[in-house]
């Protein structure tokens, strides 16, 4: 079955889909913003086509689509595609509405639709290779987890706002938690949390009534499993770097979804010492293909599932709130 693919927002993630779904196959993409001449633009490039907003929705041969609008449009965007009977891939963070991920994990799973949230850093090759050493060493391997994320954010001004969902834990400490989550288990209860702004100079992007979200946060949290975690993210580095690093008793791991950032595996004995790069691979086409599969009911939808999303939206909620 060929499918027809809708993407709705055609900004900096738009692009990252379009060629996830033009590398599985798939020709027939159509794509919306509120913002025509930006969904015109890259049509244009990418020679597709461009519909209005309630056209690519209503759209009775379009049944899959990929929801790349910043956050705080997530909601609406979903709740008329659940009403059509419609599948998706959300952009992180799909939601921090807990009533509203319940009643949609419900209407999913009643019409039996596909709602994926789009944690791409779980098909980063490193990422699963690590996952698979973790399980073969047996449960309770790693004593202690840390993970990094700093990035400079995009130019857009909902990056910043507290109002349109951006800041620091709603744009990179998700990606994190989704990770934890998937490593270690069910997140049990969050320790410590310093939060800061950096640079305020920022405010001058947003509303008057909006606020600057934090651009630096610090975490300390615990699993079911009884690990501790650390997570320290921020919004205010001059490159984009992420990694994570994983002490055992037997080894130390350090690794990270930038293929120029080699995976180090340092064992207290040396025996099986390990530094390797993995070849550049756009993320995107292993996560689309993944959708795909869903969507068209070859596999049954095990990663990125709205059960994880709203374990990921309490824990978030709860570092906000912190
Ligand atoms: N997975 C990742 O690594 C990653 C990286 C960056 C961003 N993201 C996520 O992707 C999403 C989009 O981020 P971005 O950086 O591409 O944002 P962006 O601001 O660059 O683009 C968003 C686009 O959506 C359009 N838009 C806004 N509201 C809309 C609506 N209601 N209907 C249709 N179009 C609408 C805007 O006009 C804009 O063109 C966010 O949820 C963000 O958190 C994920």
């Amino acid at each position: 079955m060929m499918n027809k693919i809708g993407i709705i927002g055609c900004g900096r993630q738009a692009p990252k889909h379009i060629n996830g779904y033009l590398s599985n196959g798939i020709k027939d993409i159509y794509l919306s913003d509120v913002d025509k001449d930006k969904a015109g633009e890259l049509a244009k490039e990418y020679n597709l086509k461009y519909l209005p907003s309630d056209e690519i929705i209503n759209s009775k041969e379009i049944t899959a689509y990929s929801i790349c609008t910043p956050p705080e449009t997530h909601d609406l965007i979903i709740d008329n595609l659940i009403e059509r009977g419609k599948s998706f891939l959300c952009e992180k963070p799909i939601s921090l509405n807990l009533d509203k991920l319940h009643l949609n994990e419900k209407l999913i799973n009643e019409k039996k639709l596909v709602a994926m949230g789009g944690y791409i850093y779980k098909f980063s090759p490193a990422h699963i290779h690590v996952k698979k050493l973790i399980e073969n060493a047996g449960k309770d391997t790693i004593q202690k987890a840390y993970f990094r994320i700093a990035s400079p954010g995009s130019n857009a001004p909902w990056q910043f706002s507290k109002k349109l969902g951006g800041g620091v834990i709603n744009e990179m400490v998700v990606h994190i938690i989704d990770l934890v989550q998937w490593y270690f288990g069910d997140i049990k209860a969050i320790k410590y949390v310093s939060k800061k702004i950096y640079l305020e100079h920022r405010i001058k992007t947003l509303n008057e009534a909006d606020e600057l979200a934090e651009d630096y946060v610090h975490i300390k949290l615990v699993t079911r499993s009884n690990l501790e975690v650390e997570i320290e993210a921020d919004l205010i580095s001059s490159e984009f770097i992420q990694y994570a690093q994983f002490n055992s008793e037997k080894f130390e791991c350090v690794l990270s979804i930038q293929p120029n950032i080699p995976l180090q595996l340092k064992y207290q004995d040396k025996s099986m010492d390990v530094c390797k790069f993995f070849e550049f691979q756009n993320l995107y086409i292993d996560q689309i293909k993944y959708f795909l599969q869903c969507v068209n009911k070859n596999k049954t939808q095990e990663i990125s599932t709205m059960k994880e999303s709203i374990a990921i939206a309490r824990t978030i909620n709860e570092i906000i709130d912190f």
